[in-house]
């Protein structure tokens, strides 16, 4: 996690100082970690500047509009070693002032390396793993070597992972930088060169990007962009330059209070885009999965519960059984892979460690890797043997919202060519399953248009709760897990999901007059079910909510806020029942005076185990 952004722009290049520009980057990467924000800039002299904060209430503290010149960086926190506070905010320097630091990972071996440092006479002044490495960069200067060099060894010594950014006053017109694992991506301008952990970050300047590689470190000027790889030296980056299509006002509010709002209200167009974009490396992924002897889905998060919906349709449709995982737990399979097996690695960023470890590790093991993410080029797909890529556009919001409906519409599509290839489904099924999945994006609109209201009566509602349960069976539970996580990670009420029947076996425990239950009805074998579990609650006095088909009057009778959903298969419906989930935990959120844009705690790309 964390943020960090350098710009080598020289004088001039801008109407307004560096630190606004710095500024500016670090909004855009503000996602990535909240907890402080810091920059170093050098002009006359170098300037370091941090404090413990979000970035709009250090801003004026920090002077940013106030301070210019040629190159500079800036980072914004997600804390892991040494709390968030004014001196663990990053740059970190060396003892003389002269060399700064900005860091997004982790140095694993950083208190041997920092033992050993302190002997050698160094000073510390912070808790965090980061100071090492400009205590590091200047013991290894005092001996001889140039910054380069410095920063080549002073790789090869760090365990763990980072990306990583340099000033050093004795180079001032370069900002060095090194990456292994964590994202970092130079933006290449004309006369100005960015370096930073998202491309939204210098996307208002310009959309020629470079993607840099695991192992590779170098520095960027005004004019230039040098890379080497650690072990291999010198690397030729000149055709690894694109242009991304990404606008900066995807990037932006557009007239929307917050990110998630405008970003839920986007489903249809990244639907549609996404449903539009489907290509023949779907037919190649149901092949791979045919060829497969055992199918595992690793996934964190959000993206676990788009796994669950894949899993369900690829067993019911496909009939090919899949295993899910939470990706952190994927030692638990390693022994078992071979290069008979097939790795499903579902992340939007492309860039969870965990996800990323589990590639890995199967990857070791022999075993081939599908990849869906909605990030082109970062390390994930760059990893796996197929990518397929989400087209959400960029995502700000900390909770993802595009970004899951649209992993969805993959995984569904992709269950939907493997059922006709694996003769589950006739030709004329699979065009009706098509077809459908193509109404989606409209559907996802009326639904937005006739329930936001609803969903924002609700929210009020459900302001003073303390807990919540989301009940449905079949591929609605890892939707209802889905509207749970949301509701808990942005408003702050505790929520669990459970599939329906399984709320007798001790969730039902905690019900009293009152308690609100969400229930989620699909089109499918399961609705006499849902309608005996909606009566054992409401018998209990629970305050029930639902979402049902239209249809469905003996359910929408019980219930004492049904919401009709649209006659869709579940397949389709679990795209779009999840989309007044995310509005009633938005509204929820805001009713409680909260920013749904950043969770206390929470960092939308996980780049530390
Ligand atoms: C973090 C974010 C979640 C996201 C999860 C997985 O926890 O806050 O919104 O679902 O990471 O991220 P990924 O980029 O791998 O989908």
């Amino acid at each position: 996690m964390c943020g960090i952004i350098g710009v080598a722009c020289g004088r001039g290049a801008f109407s307004k100082p560096l630190g606004s520009i710095i500024k500016e980057a670090l909004k855009q990467l503000e996602y990535r970690g909240y907890d402080s924000v810091g920059y170093a800039v050098i002009g006359e002299s170098l300037i370091l500047r941090k404090a413990a904060g979000k970035l709009d209430d250090v801003a004026g503290k920090l002077n940013f509009e106030g301070v210019d010149g040629f190159v500079g960086m800036g980072h914004t926190r997600w804390a892991t070693h040494g709390s968030p506070n004014d001196i663990n905010a990053h740059p970190h320097s060396d003892c003389t002032g002269r060399i700064v630091v900005a860091h997004n990972g982790i140095v694993q071996n950083y208190l041997e390396l920092k033992e050993w440092l302190i002997k050698k006479g160094h000073i510390f002044r912070s808790e965090t793993d980061t100071e090492v490495i400009p205590h590091l960069i200047e013991e290894l200067k005092s001996r001889g070597m140039t910054t380069l060099d410095a920063l080549r060894r002073t790789v090869k010594t760090l365990r763990g992972t980072f990306a990583i950014l340099v000033l050093d006053l004795d180079e001032p017109n370069k900002i060095f930088f090194a990456r292994y694992v964590s994202p970092l991506i130079i933006g290449v301008g004309e006369g100005v060169n960015f370096i930073a952990s998202d491309i939204p970050a210098f996307l208002k300047h310009t959309n020629r990007v470079l993607v840099l590689k695991d192992g590779e470190l170098g520095y960027v000027s005004q004019k230039t962009v040098y890379v080497e790889h650690v072990e291999r030296g010198v690397v030729d980056v000149s055709r690894r330059i694109r242009i991304i299509d990404w606008t900066p006002s995807m990037a932006m509010k557009g007239g929307y209070p917050h990110f998630m709002l405008k970003e839920i209200h986007e489903q249809p167009m990244a639907l549609r885009t996404t449903i539009n974009g489907f290509d023949e490396s779907l037919d190649k992924a149901a092949e791979m999965i045919m060829e497969a002897n055992n199918v595992f889905i690793a996934a964190c998060g959000t993206s676990y519960h788009a796994a669950l919906v894949g899993e369900y349709a690829l067993a019911k449709l496909a009939g090919r059984l899949a295993h899910p995982f939470i990706a952190s737990e994927y030692t638990k399979y390693l022994n078992a892979i071979d290069e008979n097996d097939l790795l499903i690695a579902v992340s939007q960023s492309g860039e969870t460690i965990d996800t990323l470890m589990a590639v890995r590790k199967f990857k070791g093991r022999g075993a081939r890797v599908i990849a869906v993410s909605n990030v082109v080029d970062s390390a994930i797909p760059r990893d796996s043997d197929l990518p397929i890529y989400t087209k959400a556009g960029p995502e700000i919001g900390v909770a993802a919202t595009k970004t899951f409906t649209t992993q969805v519409a993959v995984l569904l599509e992709l269950s939907y060519r493997l059922g006709l290839k694996t003769g589950r489904l006739t030709k004329s099924e699979y065009l009706d399953l098509h077809r459908e999945l193509t109404m989606v994006p409209k559907v996802v609109s009326s639904v937005i248009r006739r329930y936001e209201g609803h969903c924002k009566e609700l929210g009020r509602r459900l302001k003073p709760i303390t807990s919540m349960y989301y009940l449905s069976r079949g591929v609605g539970v890892p939707v209802a897990m889905e509207g749970a996580l949301k509701l808990k990670e942005i408003s702050y009420i505790h929520a669990e999901a459970y599939p329906a029947g399984e709320s007798k076996h001790g969730p039902i425990a905690l019900i009293e007059r009152g308690f609100p239950t969400m229930f989620l009805a699909f089109r499918d074998e399961y609705m006499e079910a849902i309608l005996g579990n909606v009566m054992e609650m409401k018998a209990r006095g629970a305050y029930t909510i639902g979402l049902v088909p239209e249809d469905s009057s003996k359910l929408i009778e019980k219930l004492d806020y049904p919401l009709k959903m649209p006659y869709l298969t579940p397949y389709a419906a679990s795209i779009v029942y999840v989309v007044p989930l995310q509005l009633i935990a938005y509204y929820a959120s805001v009713e409680r005076g909260l920013d749904p844009d950043k969770p206390r705690n929470l960092a939308k790309t996980v780049t530390v185990e």
